[in-house]
Protein backbone atom coordinates (compact mmCIF):
# COMPACT_ATOMS: atom_id res chain seq x y z
CA UNK A 1 0.00 0.00 0.00
CA UNK A 2 1.21 4.06 -1.00
CA UNK A 3 -0.07 7.37 -0.41
CA UNK A 4 -1.01 8.77 -3.59
CA UNK A 5 -2.51 12.04 -4.43
CA UNK A 6 -5.46 12.29 -7.31
CA UNK A 7 -6.41 15.92 -8.38
CA UNK A 8 -10.11 15.28 -10.10
CA UNK A 9 -12.30 17.68 -11.87
CA UNK A 10 -15.34 18.47 -10.03
CA UNK A 11 -18.01 20.65 -11.68
CA UNK A 12 -21.10 20.30 -14.13
CA UNK A 13 -21.58 22.66 -17.50
CA UNK A 14 -21.50 25.45 -15.47
CA UNK A 15 -17.54 25.41 -14.42
CA UNK A 16 -15.41 23.27 -11.58
CA UNK A 17 -12.42 23.13 -10.89
CA UNK A 18 -9.68 20.35 -9.26
CA UNK A 19 -10.10 19.34 -6.41
CA UNK A 20 -6.96 16.96 -4.37
CA UNK A 21 -7.99 13.47 -2.69
CA UNK A 22 -5.29 11.82 -1.02
CA UNK A 23 -5.76 7.96 -0.52
CA UNK A 24 -3.93 4.62 -0.45
CA UNK A 25 -3.26 2.68 -3.26
CA UNK A 26 -2.21 -1.23 -3.55
CA UNK A 27 -0.09 -3.34 -6.04
CA UNK A 28 -2.24 -4.05 -9.44
CA UNK A 29 -4.95 -1.07 -9.64
CA UNK A 30 -5.58 0.80 -11.94
CA UNK A 31 -7.32 4.39 -12.27
CA UNK A 32 -10.85 3.16 -12.20
CA UNK A 33 -9.98 1.49 -8.95
CA UNK A 34 -8.46 4.24 -7.21
CA UNK A 35 -12.05 6.10 -8.49
CA UNK A 36 -13.80 3.97 -7.42
CA UNK A 37 -12.10 4.09 -3.62
CA UNK A 38 -11.81 7.59 -3.50
CA UNK A 39 -16.16 7.83 -4.37
CA UNK A 40 -16.51 5.09 -1.74
CA UNK A 41 -14.17 6.77 0.92
CA UNK A 42 -14.38 10.57 0.22
CA UNK A 43 -16.92 11.86 -2.82
CA UNK A 44 -19.56 9.87 -2.32
CA UNK A 45 -21.25 12.01 -5.85
CA UNK A 46 -18.13 11.55 -7.86
CA UNK A 47 -19.92 10.64 -11.27
CA UNK A 48 -17.97 8.56 -13.00
CA UNK A 49 -18.93 5.82 -16.70
CA UNK A 50 -17.54 2.63 -16.55
CA UNK A 51 -19.44 -0.71 -17.11
CA UNK A 52 -17.03 -3.67 -18.06
CA UNK A 53 -13.81 -2.56 -16.18
CA UNK A 54 -12.51 -4.63 -19.36
CA UNK A 55 -11.10 -2.24 -21.84
CA UNK A 56 -14.16 -3.44 -23.98
CA UNK A 57 -17.08 -1.06 -23.80
CA UNK A 58 -15.41 2.22 -24.16
CA UNK A 59 -17.14 3.99 -21.40
CA UNK A 60 -14.56 5.16 -18.82
CA UNK A 61 -12.44 7.32 -21.59
CA UNK A 62 -11.25 10.32 -19.56
CA UNK A 63 -7.96 12.47 -19.56
CA UNK A 64 -5.36 11.09 -16.95
CA UNK A 65 -2.43 13.51 -16.60
CA UNK A 66 -3.11 15.00 -19.46
CA UNK A 67 -3.63 12.15 -22.16
CA UNK A 68 -6.68 10.34 -23.33
CA UNK A 69 -6.99 6.92 -21.79
CA UNK A 70 -9.46 4.33 -20.55
CA UNK A 71 -8.86 4.60 -16.75
CA UNK A 72 -9.60 0.82 -16.62
CA UNK A 73 -6.68 -0.23 -18.43
CA UNK A 74 -4.46 2.36 -17.01
CA UNK A 75 -2.37 0.96 -14.43
CA UNK A 76 -1.20 2.82 -11.66
CA UNK A 77 2.15 1.16 -11.68
CA UNK A 78 3.05 3.82 -15.02
CA UNK A 79 3.36 6.39 -12.90
CA UNK A 80 6.01 7.08 -10.56
CA UNK A 81 5.55 7.17 -6.68
CA UNK A 82 5.19 10.20 -5.86
CA UNK A 83 3.59 11.56 -9.04
CA UNK A 84 0.31 13.41 -8.62
CA UNK A 85 -2.29 11.97 -11.04
CA UNK A 86 -4.94 14.42 -13.01
CA UNK A 87 -7.96 13.60 -13.97
CA UNK A 88 -10.23 15.23 -15.85
CA UNK A 89 -12.99 15.02 -18.54
CA UNK A 90 -12.76 14.77 -22.31
CA UNK A 91 -11.98 18.19 -23.34
CA UNK A 92 -13.46 18.02 -26.77
CA UNK A 93 -17.08 17.59 -25.57
CA UNK A 94 -19.52 18.83 -22.94
CA UNK A 95 -19.46 18.12 -20.12
CA UNK A 96 -22.18 16.38 -17.95
CA UNK A 97 -20.86 16.42 -14.34
CA UNK A 98 -17.68 15.65 -13.09
CA UNK A 99 -15.80 13.02 -15.37
CA UNK A 100 -18.51 12.41 -17.50
CA UNK A 101 -19.21 14.23 -20.68
CA UNK A 102 -21.92 14.37 -23.11
CA UNK A 103 -20.38 12.41 -26.62
CA UNK A 104 -23.78 12.35 -28.48
CA UNK A 105 -22.60 14.27 -31.29
CA UNK A 106 -19.93 11.40 -32.16
CA UNK A 107 -23.86 9.41 -32.46
CA UNK A 108 -25.33 12.31 -34.83
CA UNK A 109 -21.64 11.02 -36.77
CA UNK A 110 -22.70 7.60 -37.18
CA UNK A 111 -26.24 8.39 -38.44
CA UNK A 112 -24.84 10.40 -41.41
CA UNK A 113 -23.23 7.54 -42.60
CA UNK A 114 -25.03 5.49 -45.29
CA UNK A 115 -25.42 1.81 -43.95
CA UNK A 116 -23.65 -1.25 -45.43
CA UNK A 117 -25.23 -2.08 -49.36
CA UNK A 118 -24.83 -5.23 -50.12
CA UNK A 119 -25.88 -6.13 -53.97
CA UNK A 120 -29.37 -6.80 -54.82
CA UNK A 121 -31.19 -9.48 -55.56
CA UNK A 122 -28.39 -12.06 -53.37
CA UNK A 123 -26.91 -13.92 -56.14
CA UNK A 124 -27.50 -17.29 -56.44
CA UNK A 125 -24.09 -18.53 -54.69
CA UNK A 126 -24.85 -16.40 -51.69
CA UNK A 127 -22.40 -13.36 -50.91
CA UNK A 128 -18.52 -14.58 -51.06
CA UNK A 129 -15.52 -12.81 -50.02
CA UNK A 130 -11.92 -13.45 -50.67
CA UNK A 131 -10.20 -14.07 -46.86
CA UNK A 132 -7.82 -11.21 -47.77
CA UNK A 133 -10.52 -8.84 -47.86
CA UNK A 134 -12.17 -10.48 -44.55
CA UNK A 135 -8.97 -9.72 -42.98
CA UNK A 136 -8.79 -5.64 -44.03
CA UNK A 137 -11.60 -4.36 -42.94
CA UNK A 138 -11.45 -6.88 -39.84
CA UNK A 139 -9.23 -4.53 -38.02
CA UNK A 140 -12.17 -1.62 -38.20
CA UNK A 141 -14.53 -3.75 -36.46
CA UNK A 142 -11.86 -4.19 -33.16
CA UNK A 143 -13.57 -0.50 -32.19
CA UNK A 144 -15.04 0.19 -28.82
CA UNK A 145 -16.16 3.55 -29.67
CA UNK A 146 -14.42 5.09 -26.74
CA UNK A 147 -14.06 8.41 -28.69
CA UNK A 148 -10.20 8.71 -27.79
CA UNK A 149 -9.21 9.21 -31.24
CA UNK A 150 -12.36 12.07 -31.30
CA UNK A 151 -11.03 13.66 -28.36
CA UNK A 152 -7.55 13.93 -29.61
CA UNK A 153 -8.20 15.33 -32.95
CA UNK A 154 -7.55 18.90 -33.23
CA UNK A 155 -10.03 18.55 -36.33
CA UNK A 156 -13.00 18.21 -33.58
CA UNK A 157 -11.12 19.80 -30.91
CA UNK A 158 -11.63 23.31 -32.76
CA UNK A 159 -14.56 22.44 -34.53
CA UNK A 160 -17.39 25.33 -34.43
CA UNK A 161 -19.39 24.79 -31.94
CA UNK A 162 -22.00 25.59 -33.72
CA UNK A 163 -21.42 22.08 -35.82
CA UNK A 164 -23.54 20.48 -32.74
CA UNK A 165 -27.05 20.89 -31.40
CA UNK A 166 -29.23 18.76 -29.77
CA UNK A 167 -26.98 15.81 -29.92
CA UNK A 168 -27.62 16.72 -33.71
CA UNK A 169 -24.81 18.09 -36.20
CA UNK A 170 -26.15 20.90 -38.29
CA UNK A 171 -23.39 21.26 -40.69
CA UNK A 172 -23.04 18.66 -43.72
CA UNK A 173 -19.16 20.44 -44.14
CA UNK A 174 -17.82 18.96 -40.76
CA UNK A 175 -14.50 16.70 -40.22
CA UNK A 176 -16.42 13.49 -39.03
CA UNK A 177 -13.51 12.61 -37.33
CA UNK A 178 -11.21 9.18 -36.76
CA UNK A 179 -13.31 7.21 -35.16
CA UNK A 180 -15.71 7.18 -38.70
CA UNK A 181 -13.32 7.61 -40.92
CA UNK A 182 -12.52 4.08 -40.35
CA UNK A 183 -16.26 3.12 -40.18
CA UNK A 184 -16.28 5.03 -43.78
CA UNK A 185 -12.77 3.15 -44.56
CA UNK A 186 -14.26 -0.31 -43.41
CA UNK A 187 -17.53 0.40 -45.68
CA UNK A 188 -15.74 1.36 -48.98
CA UNK A 189 -12.95 -0.80 -48.85
CA UNK A 190 -15.87 -3.78 -48.36
CA UNK A 191 -16.04 -5.48 -51.82
CA UNK A 192 -19.84 -6.36 -51.56
CA UNK A 193 -20.23 -2.60 -50.68
CA UNK A 194 -22.26 -1.41 -53.84
CA UNK A 195 -22.75 2.31 -52.65
CA UNK A 196 -20.01 5.32 -54.41
CA UNK A 197 -19.02 6.78 -50.93
CA UNK A 198 -15.78 8.95 -52.22
CA UNK A 199 -17.80 11.93 -53.45
CA UNK A 200 -19.20 11.97 -49.85
CA UNK A 201 -15.93 11.25 -48.17
CA UNK A 202 -14.51 14.27 -49.83
CA UNK A 203 -16.98 16.65 -49.68
CA UNK A 204 -19.67 15.88 -46.60
CA UNK A 205 -17.10 14.22 -44.32
CA UNK A 206 -13.81 16.71 -44.66
CA UNK A 207 -11.19 13.71 -45.63
CA UNK A 208 -8.95 16.70 -46.82
CA UNK A 209 -9.23 18.28 -42.84
CA UNK A 210 -7.03 15.76 -41.62
CA UNK A 211 -3.48 15.99 -41.94
CA UNK A 212 -2.01 12.98 -40.68
CA UNK A 213 -0.70 13.62 -37.79
CA UNK A 214 -1.51 10.11 -36.27
CA UNK A 215 -2.58 11.78 -32.78
CA UNK A 216 -5.69 9.40 -33.03
CA UNK A 217 -3.74 6.47 -33.93
CA UNK A 218 -1.72 7.00 -30.87
CA UNK A 219 -4.37 7.12 -28.33
CA UNK A 220 -6.79 4.19 -29.90
CA UNK A 221 -6.71 1.45 -26.82
CA UNK A 222 -7.36 -1.05 -29.65
CA UNK A 223 -3.88 -0.42 -31.79
CA UNK A 224 -5.94 0.28 -35.21
CA UNK A 225 -3.83 1.76 -37.93
CA UNK A 226 -6.51 4.65 -38.26
CA UNK A 227 -4.54 6.95 -40.32
CA UNK A 228 -2.46 4.61 -41.79
CA UNK A 229 -4.76 1.93 -42.87
CA UNK A 230 -7.66 4.04 -42.73
CA UNK A 231 -7.66 7.23 -43.53
CA UNK A 232 -4.58 7.67 -45.96
CA UNK A 233 -6.22 5.04 -48.28
CA UNK A 234 -9.18 6.75 -48.22
CA UNK A 235 -7.33 10.23 -49.22
CA UNK A 236 -5.80 8.03 -51.87
CA UNK A 237 -9.37 7.09 -53.44
CA UNK A 238 -10.38 10.62 -53.22
CA UNK A 239 -7.20 11.57 -55.22
CA UNK A 240 -7.40 9.04 -57.63
CA UNK A 241 -11.19 10.31 -58.59
CA UNK A 242 -10.33 13.78 -59.01
CA UNK A 243 -7.00 14.62 -59.13
CA UNK A 244 -5.38 11.74 -61.21
CA UNK A 245 -5.91 12.46 -65.26
CA UNK A 246 -4.85 8.91 -66.04
CA UNK A 247 -7.73 7.63 -63.63
CA UNK A 248 -10.11 10.07 -64.98
CA UNK A 249 -9.74 9.45 -68.61
CA UNK A 250 -10.12 5.64 -67.50
CA UNK A 251 -13.32 5.99 -65.94
CA UNK A 252 -14.74 8.49 -68.92
CA UNK A 253 -14.23 5.56 -71.00
CA UNK A 254 -15.17 2.38 -68.34
CA UNK A 255 -17.23 3.69 -65.95
CA UNK A 256 -17.26 4.03 -62.11
CA UNK A 257 -19.75 2.33 -59.46
CA UNK A 258 -22.51 4.41 -59.03
CA UNK A 259 -24.62 4.36 -55.40
CA UNK A 260 -27.29 2.28 -55.79
S1 LIG B 1 -4.45 11.98 -38.19
FE1 LIG B 1 -6.22 13.14 -38.91
S2 LIG B 1 -7.97 12.24 -37.84
FE2 LIG B 1 -6.10 11.59 -36.74
S3 LIG B 1 -5.84 13.11 -35.12
FE3 LIG B 1 -4.63 13.81 -36.89
S4 LIG B 1 -6.02 15.20 -38.03
FE4 LIG B 1 -7.29 13.99 -36.61
S1 LIG C 1 -10.90 3.93 -33.31
FE1 LIG C 1 -9.84 3.36 -31.41
S2 LIG C 1 -9.74 5.28 -30.24
FE2 LIG C 1 -11.24 5.59 -31.84
S3 LIG C 1 -13.23 5.12 -30.91
FE3 LIG C 1 -12.48 3.23 -31.90
S4 LIG C 1 -11.35 2.13 -30.32
FE4 LIG C 1 -11.61 4.21 -29.58
S1 LIG D 1 -14.99 0.20 -18.22
FE1 LIG D 1 -15.31 -0.64 -20.21
S2 LIG D 1 -13.61 0.10 -21.35
FE2 LIG D 1 -13.22 0.78 -19.33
Amino acid sequence: MSKRTFKIWRGDKEGGEFKTYETEVSTGMVVLDVLHKIQSDSANDLALRWNCKAGKCGSCSMEINGKPRLSCMTRMNIFGPDETITVQPLKTFPVIKDLVCDVSWNYAQNKRIAKFKPPQPRPEKGYVMYQEDVDRVQEFRKCIECYLCQDTCHVIRDRDEGDVKDGKTSSSTGFVGPRFMIRLASLEMHPLDTDDRIPEIKKEFGSGMCNITRCCTEVCPEHIGITDNGIIPLKERVVDRYYDPVAIIGRKLFGIRKRT
